[in-house]
């Protein structure tokens, strides 16, 4: 992970309580709860998943995977946050999938939020097909990617983002697979004002303690212009293993 990112995920881990953070969690994996297979459950890329904290308190077994250690950690913390005699179980593995091996089980749910879009659509169907050899009939893959009205695309802007999707790509990863797309939803919206005030804050840290940098003007103008235009732009989709 680069400084300027680690620098972002450090200020969300001070600013979001693990509260917060479950408060604003919306899981669209819930409407098929009761028809859900038995089995772990496994977020790729988890960083501080509010997926994997909602199964830990409905007492799931767990594997939450990061090549990062800091996220790993912090996950570790906020899952202390709301430990009960009722929370289940996560196992934590360090490792940069896909080439990192996968534990030996089939999955209920495999969770990839925020994580495909830093592949080129050609790794997407390597990682997919890691995966679906760990699923069976009923497993479903939840993920969220940025769609390809993400701002960044849009202003053609260099970018660690590999590829901006649309459902024919998703369709394309899952449906030869054996799988059938059972949610597919394409969200827009304007950022609160909270995550406004974080993001002009994160780029004051990366000036200071990147570019040892401390113009005020500069920096308010930086945040300006990173934020014009900067709406959440992307597609959550769950499909499930026939
Ligand atoms: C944008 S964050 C998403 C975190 C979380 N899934 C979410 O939606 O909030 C991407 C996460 O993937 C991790 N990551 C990036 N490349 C990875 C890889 N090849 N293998 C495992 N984790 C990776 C990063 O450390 C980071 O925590």
């Amino acid at each position: 992970m680069t400084e300027e990112m680690r620098l972002l995920w450090e200020l969300r881990k001070e600013k979001y309580s693990t509260k917060e953070l479950l408060e604003l969690h919306e899981n669209p994996l819930n409407l098929y709860k009761e028809e859900s297979i038995e089995g772990p459950i496994i977020d790729i890329g988890c960083g501080q998943s509010t997926y994997v904290l909602e199964y830990y308190k409905k007492s799931k077994k767990v594997y939450a995977i990061d090549s990062d250690d800091f996220q790993l950690n912090s996950l570790k913390e906020r899952a202390d946050d709301i430990k009960t005699a009722e929370s289940g179980e996560i196992i934590y593995i360090n490792g940069i999938f896909p080439a990192h091996k996968l534990p030996n089980e089939i999955f209920s749910i495999v969770v990839l939020s925020n994580f495909l879009h830093f592949f080129s659509l050609k790794n997407c169907h390597k990682i997919i097909d890691k995966i679906s050899s760990h699923t069976t009939a009923g497993s479903l893959i939840l993920t969220q990617v940025h769609s390809s009205d993400h701002y960044v695309n849009q202003r053609k802007q260099k970018s660690h983002f590999k590829h901006f999707f649309q459902k024919a790509d998703l369709d394309e990863l899952f449906i030869p697979r054996g799988f059938e797309r059972m949610y597919f939803a394409q969200i827009e919206h304007e950022n609160s004002q909270s995550h406004d005030a974080i993001v002009h804050e994160w780029i004051r840290r990366v000036h200071n303690r990147v570019y040892n940098s401390y113009n005020e003007d500069i920096i308010k103008k930086e945040a300006e212009r990173y934020l014009e235009g900067n709406r959440q732009t992307h597609i959550t989709s769950i499909y499930r293993k026939t």
